[in-house]
């Protein structure tokens, strides 16, 4: 049987995409959403649930019966204070993963984040002093998955962009790289990139970094994990 996701951050963006491809591809989709009732409006064919990363009382019974948890969650508006920051993307983190564990969920963790949090970069101090801290936090957030005992799979991606799936050939690492003008990456491709995760279930206690390469196409995500070493 097809695995069943439970998604935090499918109303807008990258998951939002995520979310419309994996419902394409017949798998069952429950996405947590802030504003489950209103004016964001994630794609259809999704179970959607109202829940708060920053109100851990909101979590509880998101991840029962689910296979996979999805993390795309994120501060959109800029500038944010670190207050914001750190409720979000590193609190939030860690509340979604306890109320997992209460679930009784036993599946694997999938996290989006942001390059550069291991390597200092001028891009990373701009991102950090727009984003009250972003990538200290999501530095954290990695530890947070990391000591959580669920299998994971952590991709960190570089600056995103509009640009349709299938352009560029991506590119996917094991190292540190940092943050530049030059590290980007589509949203779509991010997106195709989870599905292949999802589905292939390949990795666990990975981490993986995934940029656009030079050149034009679409990615065999196969063969280019393949080329990370990921298993
Ligand atoms: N921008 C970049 O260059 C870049 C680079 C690497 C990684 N990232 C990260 O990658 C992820 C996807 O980015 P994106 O720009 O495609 O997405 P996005 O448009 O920023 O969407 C972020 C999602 O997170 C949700 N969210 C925010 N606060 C939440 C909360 N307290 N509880 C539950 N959900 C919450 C939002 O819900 P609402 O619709 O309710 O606001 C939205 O659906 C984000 O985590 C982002 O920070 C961004």
């Amino acid at each position: 049987m097809a695995d069943r996701i439970l998604l935090y951050g499918g109303a807008r963006g990258t998951g939002a995409l995520l979310a419309q491809r994996l419902v394409a591809r017949g798998l069952f989709v429950r996405a947590v959403v802030r504003d489950a009732a209103g004016r964001a409006k994630p794609p259809q064919g999704l179970e959607v649930i109202a829940g708060d990363l920053t109100r851990p009382e909101t979590l509880r019974g998101a991840a029962t019966g689910m296979d996979q948890l999805v993390m795309m969650a994120g501060v959109t508006q800029r500038p944010a204070s670190e207050r914001v920051i750190k409720a979000v993307e590193y609190e939030g983190v860690r509340a979604a993963l306890a109320a997992a564990h209460a679930d009784g969920f036993r599946g694997r963790v999938l996290y989006m984040t942001a390059l550069g949090v291991n390597r200092p970069s001028f891009m990373g101090w701009v991102l950090n002093r727009i984003k009250g801290n972003t990538l200290v936090w999501r530095r954290k957030a990695e530890e947070a998955i990391r000591a959580s005992g669920f299998p994971y799979v952590i991709v960190r991606a570089g600056m995103l962009t509009d640009s349709p799936s299938g352009r560029r050939p991506a590119v996917l690492s094991t190292g540190d790289k940092p943050l530049s003008l030059g590290t980007r990456v589509s949203r779509g491709d991010v997106a195709e990139l989870f599905v292949h995760l999802v589905e292939s279930r390949r990795g666990g206690r990975t981490v993986l970094e995934v940029v656009e390469g030079p050149g034009h196409g679409g990615t065999d995500w196969g063969r280019a994990l393949d080329q990370a070493g990921v298993i």
